[in-house]
């Protein structure tokens, strides 16, 4: 059987994002069977415009709806930005809407974990991205959540939180059990 892939998205862009530390730390908890793939690039994408959204579109939009197409699910890892969705994540979840109803990663299973700095984790943005994604095509799955305070790490990578760690591992598993 070929391994199950799971496209992972990053909501933010900054160099020492924990949130890409947390998305590491899932790509490193793959149990056997399953790849986590780490789409690094959603900097690169314009602001999505329907003008621009046809046969001649960008490579960076062509390379993120591939990554899509060839994965079978999808984890997305966002801090909350003003109570809400990053830009960049929002933008490219508008990009994997489209083509209407035949999103790349329609029907396919997708969780919404991250950290944030405020008391709930980011609880807002993760609500939030779930909503949006919900519409945009995915099968968003509600039950798998993580949204940690960026305190709990202490300055650490998140893989030094065994808790953390641990229940990222499950979100991981069960996220790659939805697909089938
Ligand atoms: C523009 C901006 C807005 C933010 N808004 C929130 C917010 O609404 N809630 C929150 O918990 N943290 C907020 N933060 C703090 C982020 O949660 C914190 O910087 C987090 O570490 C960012 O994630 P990253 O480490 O993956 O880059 C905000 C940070 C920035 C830069």
């Amino acid at each position: 059987m070929s391994d199950i892939k799971v496209l992972v998205l990053v909501g933010s862009l900054r160099a020492g994002s924990i949130n890409r530390q947390l998305a590491e730390l899932a790509v490193e908890s793959a149990p056997e069977g399953v790849t986590l793939e780490l789409f690094d690039r959603l900097g690169e994408l314009p602001f999505y415009n329907e003008d621009i959204d046809n046969d001649q579109v960008v490579e960076p939009v062509v390379a993120l709806r591939e990554a899509a197409a060839a994965a079978d699910a999808a984890l997305v890892v966002t801090p909350e930005y003003n109570g809400s969705i990053p830009g960049v994540l929002k933008n490219a979840i508008d990009w994997l809407s489209r083509p209407y109803g035949n999103s790349a990663l329609q029907g396919k299973p997708t969780a919404v974990i991250g950290a944030a700095l405020g008391q709930y984790g980011g609880v807002w943005a993760h609500d939030e991205t779930r909503k949006s994604f919900g519409i945009a095509g995915p099968r968003v799955v509600e039950d798998l959540k993580l949204s940690v305070q960026t305190t709990a790490f202490d300055g650490k990578h998140p893989r030094e939180n065994a808790e953390v760690a641990a229940n990222l591992q499950d979100i991981v598993g069960k996220l790659a059990a939805e697909v089938g």
